[in-house]
Formats: C-alpha cells, structure tokens, sequence
C-alpha cells in the first residue's frame, strides 16, 4: 500500500521555521518507528502570493483535495495589510477550509502543568485544565451571502450575514457529541439565542441531535457571552464546547491565553471521510505568523508539532504513536527546556526554535530506546 501523503504548507512569519522542526519529527517517525509518509510541501498566503499572485492557487488547493492530511505553518503578514480583500493571505487559508469542507474545527486548550503560572489566571483556576472548543469552520458569518460593502445614500454600508441550515449545525454537533464520548461525555453548545434566530435554530438542532443520537452525553447550553465570562471565571466546568465560526474564532482564542501557552496549542480542521475512510483534514498550530518574530529563531515550534501529533491520532488512527510525540513535548518542558514565548518575569536562558525541535527529536530517541 501507498504511504499516507501530507501536504506541508509552510506559509508565512514563523511559519516556515516551525514547520522546519515538524519535518525533523515526521522524519523520526519515517526513520525510527517505521511510519513512512510522502511529504510534498507548496506555498499558501503571503508567500503564494508573491509566486503567483494568488494566497493559493488551484494546483495547490487541487493537491490538498487529494492528500490524506493537509500540515499548515500560518499566513498574513504586515507586508500584505494593503492588498485587496480578495487576494490577502488569510484568503488562502478559508478557500482551504471552505472547499474542503472542514466544518468541525477541534481547538484543544489544555494547561501544560510547566506552564500554569504563565496563565494570566490563577494556577488553582487553570492547573489541570483541558478543554476543547468544537467550532464550526465552513459557514456562519464567515461566508454567508449577502456580503460586501456598497453605498447606500451618501454613506457606505458593510454587511455581512449569519447563516445557518439544519445540516450544517447537526454534523458539527455530532462531531463535538463524538469526540465528548472519548473524554468526559459532556458538550455545552453556545450561541445567542436570545437575540439571533440563527443562535434560535442552532440551539434547537444541536438538543434535537442529542435527544436522538447521543442521549448518554450530558447537553447544556450557554449564551456565547455568559460562555466567554464563564470560561474566565470557572474553566474547568467545561469538557467540549461547540459553537459557530464566529463565537469559536473568539472564544477559542480566549481558551488558549487562558492556558498561558498560546505557542503551544495545535488544531485540527476535519471533514467528511473520504473514499480511505480518513477524514478531509488540515492540521495547524492556534497562533498565527508573529511577523514581529519571524526569521529570529525565538518561535516555538510545539504548537505546530502538536498538530502533527493531532493528525497521527485523526487522520492516521495512531493514538499511540501521538501520546508518544505528546510525552516526548511534556518531557523536555519538565527539563525545564522553554522557547522565548515561555519566559516567564523573572526571565532566563530560552532556547531556539531549532533547539526545542532538536530536544523533542532526543526525548523520542529515548522513549524508543
Ligand atoms: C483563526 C484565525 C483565522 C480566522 C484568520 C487568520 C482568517 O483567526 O484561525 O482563528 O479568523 O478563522
Ligand atoms: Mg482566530
């Protein structure tokens, strides 16, 4: 059989670096464990736009339709703050998303316990936390129609619309119903059903789901604002949260400074199965491209490979091989081994991009021994 082929998407800002130190932990799996993968890497973003005037062509974005797993560094860029809306970096990772049809978006936030005084939170509140945000990836406001900005009178008008079918809610809160089965079997699904019909609909599919499909999994629903206060206030309480594009963008981001590791947070992006039974999947770190520290050897490459590590239990049915890759990036925290991002007030020695990636190779080697 052929081996599993990944799309590498390196992209733009620190992008290029982190994914440098992945490729040497896909290269340890291909060496040491037997797991070979045929690794083909192309341009997304800022970086395809400057070959070829588009953030991603249709050769690249046809390559993505066909390998089993797509591995994305980050795009955008202050270089690119003045082009046109249609050709932006970011354009490039939502025609990803949307033509793939990753509509369950898994955006795990978990506090490493190294780490649980970097959190702006207490460490009583976030030691021990792990959560994860379901945010739905393939429609809402994101893309919903009518769109744009045109004038009305003598003044201009920006509109953009929320949008939701059946369908759409019901597949999305199915997959945070199956994913919350493999952990603690409790979903909160947030929205604003009392001001948005669609928030209306969503709650009312996402309990219909529920009652007959997953009964055993205990359902409660939040408003999306008492949502983003209750996770600063008690984040423990939750398991898996699903919500729509837009809450999920935000409150996802919330969930990870809540951890204090923002460089360290990985996500996955997943679709239907496809013809292999693997699901349509792309694979990134939660941070974006931090152009300000790009090309500085300061990023942390353990957010990116912890999406790898997200793609070997998703895609490749592989939990072991991603607890290995899991243990070995908890190992070299408990050395004591930290990036810049990780520095705490009192300061210290970090260690580069290429170090962390070199020391995480070395706890495998020693797992593997
Ligand atoms: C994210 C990012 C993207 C989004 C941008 C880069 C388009 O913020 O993945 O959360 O808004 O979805
Ligand atoms: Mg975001």
């Amino acid at each position: 059989m052929a081996n599993p082929s990944l799309l590498i998407l390196p992209g733009d800002g620190i992008g290029p670096e982190v994914m440098a130190e992945v490729r040497k932990i896909i290269d340890w799996f291909g060496n040491r464990r037997g797991l070979a993968f045929d690794v083909s890497e192309d341009l997304v973003g800022g970086a395809a736009y400057d070959a070829h005037g588009t953030p991603l062509s249709d050769a690249t974005m046809a390559r993505a339709q066909e390998v089993d797993a797509v591995l994305l560094g980050a795009v955008g860029g202050p270089k690119y703050d003045s082009l046109d809306f249609s050709v932006k970096p970011e354009r490039g990772l939502l025609r990803l998303r949307k033509e793939m049809d990753l509509y369950a978006n898994l955006r795990p936030a978990q506090c490493f316990d190294a780490l649980a005084d970097f959190s702006s939170l207490k460490r009583e509140v976030v030691a021990g936390l792990d959560i994860m945000i379901v945010r739905e990836l393939t429609s809402g406001i994101y893309f919903g129609e009518p769109r744009g900005i045109h004038t009305e009178g003598n003044e201009r008008v920006g509109i953009n619309t929320q949008r939701y079918t059946e369908s759409e809610i019901a597949r999305v809160a199915r997959s945070a119903f199956e994913l919350a089965r493999k952990r603690s079997n409790k979903v909160c699904s947030m929205e604003k059903a009392n001001v948005m019909e669609s928030g209306i609909l969503w709650r009312e599919v996402v309990q219909e789901v529920h009652d007959r499909e997953y009964p055993d999994v205990e359902l409660s629903h939040m408003y999306a604002d008492a949502g983003a206060m209750q996770l600063t206030r008690w984040p423990r309480q939750f398991d898996v949260i699903v919500t729509d594009n837009l809450f999920g963008d935000l409150l996802s981001d919330l969930a990870a400074m809540l951890t204090g590791s923002l460089g360290m947070l990985p996500s996955a992006s997943l679709g239907a199965p496809m013809a292999n039974g693997r699901p349509k999947a792309l694979y990134e770190p939660v941070h974006g491209s931090a152009p300000d520290i790009a090309g500085k050897a300061l990023a942390n490459p353990i957010a990116c490979i912890l999406s790898f590590a997200m793609a070997l239990r998703y895609s490749f049915d592989l939990g072991d091989e991603a607890d290995r890759l899991e243990a070995a990036v908890q190992t070299v925290l408990a050395q004591g081994l930290r990036t810049a991002d990780l520095m705490g007030p009192e300061g210290g020695s970090p260690v580069s991009t290429t170090a962390m990636g070199d020391a995480i190779v070395a706890a495998l080697d020693a797992s593997a021994a």
